[in-house]
């Protein structure tokens, strides 16, 4: 797999760290619009699923006095990285980071009132199972919002020829079709990529998926 590929899928080591932080460049408008559809508010629960290194979403805690946040990454470098930027918040129990997989989350049933997850689910070996995993963590009534960037868009990138699975909006309707989700919504999201971190620049379009369990 091209190295770039696989520091995407799990970043490692020295290029790993500089990998998460190109991300926190190309990735921080389709974070910001991922956490504005969340509807965050006070002393909620918000669960992360593959945060890298958690800067583009820390602003979130800021903003809201009360919100806990719990970060769940399968990549051990990126777990120290985001205890060592996020000491006093990891220090004050508003944050966490937990080692782990999407497919088999480490969390009890309802333990969260909202999940993200951005620019993740292309690595995922079983989609349906991690979703069914976010709607397992979720409360009755929670809200799950993904990033993802259009199938379109990622094959206009070098690296995403291997080791990434595409998503059509139709394959993301067709992923939470089968669960337990109350109510579904698929938005576009388009932006203009000025960073050649993202190995493009120009138009750039992204799903939002909001499904309230
Ligand atoms: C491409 S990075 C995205 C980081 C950040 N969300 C962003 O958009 O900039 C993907 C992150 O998800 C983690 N990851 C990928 N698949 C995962 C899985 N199945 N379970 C847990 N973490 C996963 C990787 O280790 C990496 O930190």
């Amino acid at each position: 797999m091209d190295e770039v590929a696989r520091q995407l899928r799990k970043p490692e080591g020295p290029a790993g760290l500089e990998m998460a932080r190109r991300m926190n460049e190309s990735n921080r408008a389709l974070t910001d619009a991922a956490l504005a559809a969340l509807a965050l508010d006070q002393g909620e629960r918000l669960l992360e699923v593959g945060p890298g290194n958690a800067t583009l979403t820390m602003p979130a805690l800021a903003a809201h006095k009360q919100l806990y946040y719990t970060g769940l990454d399968y990549a051990p470098d990126m777990i120290a990285e985001a205890e060592r930027l996020h000491v006093a918040l990891v220090a004050a129990g508003r944050a966490r980071f937990v080692q782990g997989v999407a497919e088999a989350m480490p969390f009890t049933d309802a333990s969260f009132d909202r999940a993200l997850s951005v620019n993740t689910l292309y690595f995922s070996p079983d989609p349906a199972l991690a979703l069914a995993e976010y709607a397992r963590a979720l409360r009755p009534g929670g809200i799950l919002v993904l990033g993802v960037r259009a199938a379109a868009y990622m094959r206009q990138l070098p690296f995403t020829y291997t080791g990434f699975r595409l998503f059509e909006e139709a394959d993301l309707v067709a992923l939470l079709a089968d669960g337990p989700w109350a109510r579904v919504k698929i938005l576009p999201f388009e932006e203009q990529m000025r960073t050649s971190a993202a190995g493009h620049v120009g138009p750039a379009l992204s799903h939002i998926v909001v499904a309230i369990r």
